[in-house]
């Protein structure tokens, strides 16, 4: 006896299913959380634009660390439509004529997620972006390997800083950066602009919750970023320094289709990092400041490229920063 199956259209992303996706897409990491982009959705399509009136003309003048934002955001999009069931093919910069639309995601329907692609999406929930205190042991060496490859499946690169008299003159030169900034007014602006009061009811820009108004400074570990400005905004309880793994992720080439995978590596590593519950704190002055970054690279004995300064270490919490309603990123055609 023979069976015939009859075949059936594949089914196209209902609107709801769009617009949960790209609610997932948000709670993407952004410089100052930014959330620098803007999607449309429509005949089976998503494409992702540059909100470039989100643009810190001073802090990243070539808007690489936007588009790196929103190539961490392409890739939560990637990591929703698994967990829908559906596959998401993106072409990088679709259309030279329009700098500003950075992908289009064609979608398809696929088979039901995976046990870790499902997983995968549980670390999308969690990740975030640690200023807190780390738990004093190291990254397992089997999770180090498993970072560094979840960069080169997004063709990235992630170097880990492990030398003793590497990782003090990395952090020199990240500390050089930082003081620099601290001395640009311009930059200080932009900073203040984006580091709302505590009472503010934003939707964006680093919240109060989010860094301590009084970070400790110990020679082996990393100031963060000024975010409070002797302001008393920080909110979050100062802590004793713990270094973490220090890695740089970096990339083949510098141009805008390296930033956009830079930022799709980027997410793709700290998802891998958080089913695990081990957490990033990210350090981008050293990338910002020029001459730094050559130096950052000529440190490393690498042609690649840098893009961000990482620590990595395990966490037991894991706090959520507020993100923009969806319709304010959204439009459906
Ligand atoms: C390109 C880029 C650069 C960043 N640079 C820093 C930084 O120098 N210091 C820092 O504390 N956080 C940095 N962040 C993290 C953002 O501040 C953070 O993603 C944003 O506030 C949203 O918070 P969340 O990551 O916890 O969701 C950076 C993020 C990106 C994508």
């Amino acid at each position: 006896m023979t069976t015939t199956t009859i075949p059936t259209d594949p089914l196209p992303l209902t609107t709801a299913n769009a617009v949960w996706a790209v609610e997932q897409a948000c709670r993407a990491p952004s410089l100052h959380n930014t959330q620098p982009w803007r999607f449309t959705f429509g005949g089976n399509r998503f494409d992702l634009y540059a909100d470039t009136s989100r643009a810190l003309a001073i802090t990243d003048p070539d808007a690489r660390e936007l588009v790196l934002s929103c190539g961490a955001a392409l890739y939560n999009l990637r990591v929703a439509l698994r967990k829908l069931g559906y596959h998401g093919t993106a072409t990088l910069l679709p259309d030279r004529s329009n700098p500003r639309l950075l992908a289009s995601v064609a979608v398809s329907e696929s088979i039901p997620a995976s046990a870790a692609e499902r997983r995968e999406y549980a670390a999308l929930l969690r990740r975030h972006t640690h200023r807190g205190p780390f738990e004093p042991r190291a990254l397992t060496p089997e999770l180090a390997a498993r970072l560094q490859q979840a960069a080169d499946e997004e063709i990235g690169q992630l170097i880990y800083v492990h030398d003793p008299g590497q990782r003090r003159r990395v952090l020199q030169l990240a500390r050089a950066a930082v003081r620099g900034q601290q001395a640009d007014q311009r930059v200080a602006a932009e900073l203040a602009a984006w580091t709302p009061p505590p009472e503010a009811p934003r939707r964006d820009g680093v919240p109060a919750s989010a860094y301590s108004s009084d970070p400790p400074v110990s020679p082996d570990d990393l100031p963060p970023r000024d975010f409070d400005q002797s302001r008393g905004f920080g909110r979050l309880v100062a802590h004793d320094a713990t270094p973490g793994t220090l890695a740089v992720l970096a990339t083949g080439s510098d141009l805008q289709p390296d930033w956009l995978r830079a930022g799709q590596a980027l997410e793709r590593v700290l998802l891998t990092a958080a089913e695990q519950w081990a957490f990033a704190a990210l350090h981008s002055p050293i990338t910002e400041v020029s001459n730094l970054r050559s130096e950052l690279r000529r440190e490393l004995c690498t042609s690649a490229h840098p893009q961000i300064l990482l620590r990595f270490g395990y966490a037991p919490d894991a706090t959520a920063t507020p993100r923009r309603p969806v319709n304010d990123v959204l439009e459906l055609r």
